[in-house]
């Protein structure tokens, strides 16, 4: 809405029904959560609007756009067995409709079953590879306050230098896209070279499907998106760290 206007956010049930499940391949019929972002902006054409959600489409210039947002969102909706539509009018504005499957069991208060939540604490050391400073301090403190131990790099060289130096490290967490000439999967193949035992898990602000998308990673490869929360961040290297790395090579 380069002139201003109004952005409309919405959120309510849905049904999807079985005609509409038949014309759009990939859709499950049944009962959704509706959210809703409409805005009265310039609207998108014809031709465009085929292309919205491909990671890097962007009609914007050089430093503007990545052509990442809404490729995100598709790829949010695809993982949550969702479905997402956007509808446009030239001119008039644009509407993205996600649908997200409704629960079918009531929700239960959290911290209901903690015996089966397994312990989030470990004591190894992992080196951890990141460029912005606050993301990298955040990572750091709560690492630590899971008892981990933690040693920081803010680009590959850095990392490797330290790796040569410190052979005990468990676990190397690393950023993808990183200046200073090596990204991630680079840094993490030198570093398996120095270490073949060494566990490597990614990070990314990218959507899992750009990623993908652009050759930067592997599927199988553990990756944590950006922005996560304490409690994802630690259970996600605990599981990496329980791997068993026979079956992960
Ligand atoms: N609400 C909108 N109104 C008009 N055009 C849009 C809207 N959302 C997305 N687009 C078009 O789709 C393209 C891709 O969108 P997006 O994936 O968010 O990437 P970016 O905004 O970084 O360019 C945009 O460059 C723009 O041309
Ligand atoms: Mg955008």
């Amino acid at each position: 809405m380069p002139r201003g206007g109004r952005l409309t956010i919405e959120a309510s049930n849905a049904v999807l029904d079985v005609e509409y499940a038949d014309r759009n391949p990939g859709v499950k019929s049944g009962q959704y959560v509706l959210l809703a972002v409409s805005d009265t902006g310039v609207g998108i054409n014809a031709a465009n609007l085929h292309r919205v959600f491909d990671p890097f489409f962007t009609t914007k210039e050089v430093g503007k756009g990545t052509g990442l947002g809404l490729s995100m969102v598709y790829g949010f909706a695809k993982q949550s067995q969702g479905h997402v539509k956007i509808y446009s009018e030239l001119g008039h504005g644009t509407s993205v409709k996600l649908f997200l499957p409704m629960a079918d069991q009531p929700s239960e208060p959290l911290n209901q079953n903690p015996s089966v939540t397994i312990d989030l604490h470990g004591s190894e050391l992992i080196l951890l590879v990141e460029d912005d400073a606050s993301v990298r301090g955040f990572a750091k403190s709560e690492l630590m306050s899971f008892g981990y131990r933690v040693l920081e790099a803010n680009n590959g060289k850095d990392a490797l230098q330290i790796l040569q130096l410190h052979k005990d490290i468990d676990l190397l967490f690393t950023d993808v896209i990183m200046p200073g000439g090596l990204n991630g999967r680079e840094l993490a193949l030198e570093a398996l070279r120095l270490n073949p035992i060494l566990k490597v898990m990614y990070c990314s602000g990218y959507a899992e499907n750009a990623i993908l998308q652009q050759s930067l990673l592997s599927r199988d490869v553990p990756l944590l998106s950006k922005p996560y929360c304490r409690l994802e961040l630690a259970r996600k290297i605990r599981e990496v760290l329980l791997e068993d790395i026979s079956v992960a090579r």
